[in-house]
Protein backbone atom coordinates (compact mmCIF):
# COMPACT_ATOMS: atom_id res chain seq x y z
CA UNK A 1 0.00 0.00 0.00
CA UNK A 2 1.37 3.47 -0.97
CA UNK A 3 1.50 5.70 2.48
CA UNK A 4 0.54 8.83 0.47
CA UNK A 5 -1.18 9.19 -2.70
CA UNK A 6 -1.80 12.38 -4.50
CA UNK A 7 -4.25 12.60 -7.45
CA UNK A 8 -5.03 16.54 -8.90
CA UNK A 9 -4.46 17.98 -5.65
CA UNK A 10 -5.20 21.87 -5.93
CA UNK A 11 -4.98 24.69 -3.84
CA UNK A 12 -5.47 28.54 -4.29
CA UNK A 13 -4.89 31.64 -1.70
CA UNK A 14 -6.69 33.94 -3.42
CA UNK A 15 -5.38 34.57 -6.81
CA UNK A 16 -2.36 32.69 -6.03
CA UNK A 17 -2.25 29.11 -7.98
CA UNK A 18 0.20 27.59 -5.45
CA UNK A 19 -0.62 24.20 -6.34
CA UNK A 20 -1.45 23.22 -9.49
CA UNK A 21 -3.26 19.80 -10.20
CA UNK A 22 0.17 17.17 -8.62
CA UNK A 23 0.17 13.44 -8.47
CA UNK A 24 2.44 12.07 -5.89
CA UNK A 25 2.95 8.32 -4.78
CA UNK A 26 5.22 7.44 -1.86
CA UNK A 27 5.63 3.74 -0.75
CA UNK A 28 5.73 2.76 3.23
CA UNK A 29 9.34 3.05 4.25
CA UNK A 30 10.54 5.05 1.63
CA UNK A 31 12.10 8.24 2.28
CA UNK A 32 10.75 11.10 -0.17
CA UNK A 33 11.98 14.47 -1.10
CA UNK A 34 10.29 17.34 -2.52
CA UNK A 35 12.34 20.07 -3.94
CA UNK A 36 11.37 23.36 -5.30
CA UNK A 37 12.83 26.96 -4.87
CA UNK A 38 10.94 29.08 -2.38
CA UNK A 39 7.18 29.63 -2.77
CA UNK A 40 6.97 26.45 -5.47
CA UNK A 41 4.49 25.07 -3.32
CA UNK A 42 6.16 22.67 -1.17
CA UNK A 43 4.85 23.56 2.74
CA UNK A 44 1.51 24.02 1.14
CA UNK A 45 1.79 20.93 0.23
CA UNK A 46 3.08 19.29 3.10
CA UNK A 47 0.41 20.77 5.31
CA UNK A 48 -2.40 19.59 3.24
CA UNK A 49 -1.19 16.03 3.61
CA UNK A 50 -0.69 16.76 7.63
CA UNK A 51 -4.08 18.19 7.72
CA UNK A 52 -3.25 21.32 8.56
CA UNK A 53 -4.72 22.75 5.14
CA UNK A 54 -7.73 22.38 3.47
CA UNK A 55 -7.30 21.72 -0.82
CA UNK A 56 -9.11 23.25 -3.58
CA UNK A 57 -9.33 20.24 -5.32
CA UNK A 58 -7.88 16.96 -6.25
CA UNK A 59 -7.56 13.51 -4.06
CA UNK A 60 -5.19 12.92 -0.93
CA UNK A 61 -5.00 9.84 1.18
CA UNK A 62 -2.12 9.61 3.87
CA UNK A 63 -1.87 6.16 5.62
CA UNK A 64 -4.98 5.41 3.72
CA UNK A 65 -7.05 8.40 5.52
CA UNK A 66 -7.92 11.44 4.06
CA UNK A 67 -6.21 14.29 5.91
CA UNK A 68 -8.91 16.71 5.73
CA UNK A 69 -10.84 14.52 8.03
CA UNK A 70 -8.56 15.60 11.05
CA UNK A 71 -9.26 12.12 12.24
CA UNK A 72 -7.21 11.58 15.87
CA UNK A 73 -6.08 8.08 14.66
CA UNK A 74 -4.70 9.09 11.40
CA UNK A 75 -3.06 11.70 13.72
CA UNK A 76 -1.56 9.87 16.14
CA UNK A 77 0.06 7.55 13.02
CA UNK A 78 1.98 10.99 11.82
CA UNK A 79 4.64 13.28 13.08
CA UNK A 80 5.51 16.44 11.99
CA UNK A 81 8.64 18.97 12.09
CA UNK A 82 7.21 22.29 10.95
CA UNK A 83 8.96 25.20 9.14
CA UNK A 84 9.26 26.56 13.21
CA UNK A 85 8.17 25.44 16.49
CA UNK A 86 7.44 27.08 19.58
CA UNK A 87 8.76 24.68 22.71
CA UNK A 88 8.67 25.51 26.40
CA UNK A 89 12.89 26.91 27.00
CA UNK A 90 12.56 26.00 30.80
CA UNK A 91 11.73 22.30 30.31
CA UNK A 92 14.07 19.90 29.71
CA UNK A 93 15.17 17.62 26.66
CA UNK A 94 13.06 14.73 28.44
CA UNK A 95 10.66 16.92 29.93
CA UNK A 96 9.66 18.14 26.91
CA UNK A 97 9.68 14.76 25.12
CA UNK A 98 7.49 13.50 28.18
CA UNK A 99 4.64 16.05 27.68
CA UNK A 100 4.52 14.70 24.00
CA UNK A 101 4.40 11.34 24.99
CA UNK A 102 1.17 11.62 27.19
CA UNK A 103 -0.81 12.38 23.19
CA UNK A 104 -0.44 9.26 22.05
CA UNK A 105 -1.83 5.82 22.66
CA UNK A 106 1.49 3.92 22.21
CA UNK A 107 4.14 6.21 22.57
CA UNK A 108 8.06 5.49 21.77
CA UNK A 109 10.33 5.24 25.00
CA UNK A 110 12.24 9.09 25.96
CA UNK A 111 15.56 6.85 26.21
CA UNK A 112 15.13 5.50 22.75
CA UNK A 113 14.38 8.65 21.09
CA UNK A 114 16.94 10.93 22.55
CA UNK A 115 19.25 7.99 21.33
CA UNK A 116 18.16 8.26 17.88
CA UNK A 117 18.30 12.13 17.66
CA UNK A 118 21.37 12.17 19.47
CA UNK A 119 20.49 13.82 22.13
CA UNK A 120 21.53 11.50 24.94
CA UNK A 121 23.92 13.56 27.03
CA UNK A 122 21.32 16.84 26.33
CA UNK A 123 18.73 14.78 28.02
CA UNK A 124 18.51 16.44 31.09
CA UNK A 125 19.99 19.53 30.12
CA UNK A 126 17.03 22.92 29.83
CA UNK A 127 16.06 23.62 26.15
CA UNK A 128 16.96 27.22 26.95
CA UNK A 129 20.39 25.55 26.71
CA UNK A 130 20.39 23.97 23.53
CA UNK A 131 21.88 25.23 20.70
CA UNK A 132 20.01 25.71 17.25
CA UNK A 133 20.61 22.69 15.60
CA UNK A 134 20.34 20.57 18.87
CA UNK A 135 16.58 22.39 19.35
CA UNK A 136 15.92 21.47 15.72
CA UNK A 137 16.95 17.92 17.03
CA UNK A 138 14.40 17.59 19.73
CA UNK A 139 11.82 19.22 17.03
CA UNK A 140 12.31 16.04 15.93
CA UNK A 141 12.60 14.02 19.13
CA UNK A 142 8.72 15.09 19.64
CA UNK A 143 7.66 14.35 16.21
CA UNK A 144 9.03 10.49 17.13
CA UNK A 145 7.03 10.58 20.41
CA UNK A 146 4.29 9.13 19.80
CA UNK A 147 6.21 6.32 17.25
CA UNK A 148 4.79 6.95 14.00
CA UNK A 149 4.78 5.51 10.98
CA UNK A 150 5.16 8.52 8.91
CA UNK A 151 7.19 11.61 9.50
CA UNK A 152 6.75 14.81 8.19
CA UNK A 153 10.17 17.04 7.61
CA UNK A 154 9.66 20.49 6.27
CA UNK A 155 13.24 21.78 5.58
CA UNK A 156 14.57 19.75 8.34
CA UNK A 157 18.33 21.20 8.08
CA UNK A 158 18.16 24.95 6.94
CA UNK A 159 20.51 26.83 8.81
CA UNK A 160 22.18 23.87 9.98
CA UNK A 161 26.02 23.90 9.65
CA UNK A 162 27.73 21.66 7.85
CA UNK A 163 28.28 19.25 11.02
CA UNK A 164 25.16 19.72 11.95
CA UNK A 165 23.88 18.68 8.51
CA UNK A 166 25.65 15.27 8.69
CA UNK A 167 24.08 14.55 11.56
CA UNK A 168 20.34 15.41 11.17
CA UNK A 169 21.00 13.01 7.96
CA UNK A 170 22.38 10.33 10.21
CA UNK A 171 18.78 10.97 12.31
CA UNK A 172 16.95 10.33 9.22
CA UNK A 173 18.93 7.51 8.19
CA UNK A 174 17.89 5.92 11.42
CA UNK A 175 13.83 6.28 10.87
CA UNK A 176 14.50 4.90 7.33
CA UNK A 177 16.20 2.12 8.86
CA UNK A 178 12.91 2.01 11.71
CA UNK A 179 11.03 1.18 9.02
CA UNK A 180 9.44 4.66 8.62
CA UNK A 181 8.23 6.72 5.33
CA UNK A 182 9.33 10.17 5.60
CA UNK A 183 8.10 13.06 3.38
CA UNK A 184 10.85 15.85 3.59
CA UNK A 185 11.55 19.06 1.65
CA UNK A 186 14.72 20.83 0.94
CA UNK A 187 16.62 23.31 -0.97
CA UNK A 188 19.69 21.05 -1.06
CA UNK A 189 20.80 18.85 -4.01
CA UNK A 190 23.09 16.74 -1.59
CA UNK A 191 20.73 16.14 1.08
CA UNK A 192 18.03 14.75 -1.50
CA UNK A 193 20.72 12.84 -3.01
CA UNK A 194 22.39 11.38 -0.10
CA UNK A 195 18.36 10.64 2.16
CA UNK A 196 15.67 9.96 -0.69
CA UNK A 197 15.01 7.26 -2.56
CA UNK A 198 12.97 9.18 -4.96
CA UNK A 199 12.49 13.00 -5.18
CA UNK A 200 10.05 14.89 -7.39
CA UNK A 201 10.82 19.14 -8.47
CA UNK A 202 7.81 21.21 -8.01
CA UNK A 203 8.26 24.66 -9.83
CA UNK A 204 5.27 27.06 -9.59
CA UNK A 205 2.81 24.47 -8.19
CA UNK A 206 3.65 21.71 -10.61
CA UNK A 207 5.67 18.59 -10.48
CA UNK A 208 8.03 18.78 -13.32
CA UNK A 209 10.41 15.86 -12.84
CA UNK A 210 10.04 12.81 -10.76
CA UNK A 211 12.38 9.97 -9.84
CA UNK A 212 15.44 8.27 -8.35
CA UNK A 213 17.97 11.52 -8.22
CA UNK A 214 20.50 9.25 -9.80
CA UNK A 215 18.34 9.17 -13.01
CA UNK A 216 16.77 12.53 -12.20
CA UNK A 217 16.02 14.92 -15.50
CA UNK A 218 17.65 12.06 -17.48
CA UNK A 219 20.95 12.10 -15.47
CA UNK A 220 22.06 8.90 -15.96
CA UNK A 221 21.63 9.14 -20.11
CA UNK A 222 22.87 12.99 -20.55
CA UNK A 223 26.24 13.26 -22.13
CA UNK A 224 29.53 13.57 -20.35
CA UNK A 225 31.43 16.77 -20.97
CA UNK A 226 35.07 16.46 -21.13
CA UNK A 227 36.58 19.64 -21.08
CA UNK A 228 40.72 21.01 -21.52
CA UNK A 229 42.70 23.20 -22.46
CA UNK A 230 44.41 23.79 -26.01
CA UNK A 231 46.44 25.99 -27.64
CA UNK A 232 45.36 27.14 -30.89
CA UNK A 233 48.35 25.33 -32.80
CA UNK A 234 47.31 21.24 -32.30
CA UNK A 235 44.46 20.06 -34.54
CA UNK A 236 42.35 17.49 -32.79
CA UNK A 237 41.78 14.36 -34.78
CA UNK A 238 38.87 13.88 -36.98
CA UNK A 239 37.16 11.56 -34.89
CA UNK A 240 36.81 13.61 -31.91
CA UNK A 241 36.55 17.37 -33.56
CA UNK A 242 32.76 16.52 -34.74
CA UNK A 243 31.65 16.63 -30.84
CA UNK A 244 33.99 19.51 -30.01
CA UNK A 245 33.27 23.05 -29.01
CA UNK A 246 35.67 25.67 -28.40
CA UNK A 247 34.78 28.64 -25.34
CA UNK A 248 37.17 30.74 -23.66
CA UNK A 249 40.33 28.35 -24.27
CA UNK A 250 38.55 25.77 -23.03
CA UNK A 251 37.86 22.55 -25.46
CA UNK A 252 34.66 20.77 -24.85
CA UNK A 253 33.88 17.18 -26.02
CA UNK A 254 30.27 15.70 -25.48
CA UNK A 255 30.18 12.23 -25.57
CA UNK A 256 27.90 9.13 -24.88
CA UNK A 257 30.91 6.92 -24.48
CA UNK A 258 33.29 8.93 -22.78
CA UNK A 259 35.93 5.23 -22.01
CA UNK A 260 36.14 5.03 -25.78
CA UNK A 261 36.18 9.11 -26.42
CA UNK A 262 39.17 9.46 -23.28
CA UNK A 263 40.98 6.85 -24.46
CA UNK A 264 41.34 8.49 -28.23
CA UNK A 265 41.86 12.08 -26.70
CA UNK A 266 44.67 10.69 -24.84
CA UNK A 267 46.19 8.48 -26.84
CA UNK A 268 46.86 11.07 -28.97
CA UNK A 269 47.55 13.73 -26.85
CA UNK A 270 50.65 11.14 -25.29
CA UNK A 271 51.35 10.65 -28.98
CA UNK A 272 51.81 14.15 -30.21
CA UNK A 273 52.90 15.04 -26.52
CA UNK A 274 50.49 17.41 -26.58
CA UNK A 275 49.31 18.79 -22.84
CA UNK A 276 45.65 18.40 -21.80
CA UNK A 277 45.83 21.49 -19.24
CA UNK A 278 42.93 21.37 -17.05
CA UNK A 279 41.19 17.74 -17.86
CA UNK A 280 38.25 17.98 -16.45
CA UNK A 281 35.22 15.02 -17.25
CA UNK A 282 31.66 15.46 -15.77
CA UNK A 283 28.38 14.55 -15.51
CA UNK A 284 25.60 16.81 -15.04
CA UNK A 285 24.83 17.34 -11.13
CA UNK A 286 21.72 16.96 -9.26
CA UNK A 287 22.07 20.36 -8.98
CA UNK A 288 22.44 21.67 -12.58
CA UNK A 289 19.00 19.36 -13.44
CA UNK A 290 17.39 20.86 -11.38
CA UNK A 291 18.55 24.38 -12.45
CA UNK A 292 17.63 23.46 -16.23
CA UNK A 293 13.96 22.34 -14.89
CA UNK A 294 13.37 25.15 -12.32
CA UNK A 295 14.71 27.50 -15.09
CA UNK A 296 17.06 29.00 -12.44
CA UNK A 297 20.00 30.39 -13.51
CA UNK A 298 20.96 32.22 -10.18
CA UNK A 299 24.05 30.16 -8.73
CA UNK A 300 24.74 27.95 -11.54
CA UNK A 301 28.75 27.54 -12.11
CA UNK A 302 30.50 29.17 -15.30
CA UNK A 303 32.63 26.85 -16.66
N1 LIG B 1 -1.32 31.35 4.03
C1 LIG B 1 -1.04 31.85 2.82
N2 LIG B 1 -1.77 32.87 2.30
C2 LIG B 1 -1.52 33.36 1.08
N3 LIG B 1 -0.56 32.90 0.24
C3 LIG B 1 0.19 31.88 0.69
C4 LIG B 1 0.00 31.30 2.00
N4 LIG B 1 0.91 30.31 2.17
C5 LIG B 1 1.62 30.27 1.03
N5 LIG B 1 1.21 31.20 0.13
C6 LIG B 1 1.75 31.41 -1.22
O1 LIG B 1 1.68 30.17 -1.91
C7 LIG B 1 2.87 29.93 -2.66
C8 LIG B 1 3.51 28.64 -2.20
O2 LIG B 1 3.99 28.80 -0.88
P1 LIG B 1 4.65 27.61 -0.04
O3 LIG B 1 4.83 28.09 1.35
O4 LIG B 1 3.87 26.38 -0.25
O5 LIG B 1 6.05 27.48 -0.78
P2 LIG B 1 7.36 26.64 -0.40
O6 LIG B 1 7.68 25.81 -1.59
O7 LIG B 1 7.18 25.94 0.90
O8 LIG B 1 8.47 27.77 -0.28
P3 LIG B 1 9.78 27.88 0.71
O9 LIG B 1 10.85 27.11 0.03
O10 LIG B 1 10.09 29.34 0.69
O11 LIG B 1 9.41 27.36 2.06
C9 LIG B 1 3.71 31.17 -2.48
O12 LIG B 1 3.48 32.02 -3.58
C10 LIG B 1 3.21 31.77 -1.20
O13 LIG B 1 3.38 33.16 -1.20
MG1 LIG C 1 8.13 26.02 2.75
Amino acid sequence: MAAIEIRGLRKSYGDVEAVRGIDLSVSEGEVFALLGPNGAGKTTTVEILEGFRSRDGGEVAVLGHDPSSRSRRLRSRMGIVLQSTGIDPYLTVAETIDLYRAYYPHPRPVDEIVDVVGLREKRNSKVSKLSGGQQRRLDVAIALAGDPELLFLDEPTTGFDPSARRNAWEVVKNLAGLGKTVFLTTHYMDEAQYLASRVAVIAAGEIVAEGPPSSLGGRDTAATVIRFRLSEGPQLPETLRASATRSNGMMELRTQDPTRTLHDLTGWALERNVPLEGLDVTRPSLEEVYLDLTGGEAGREES
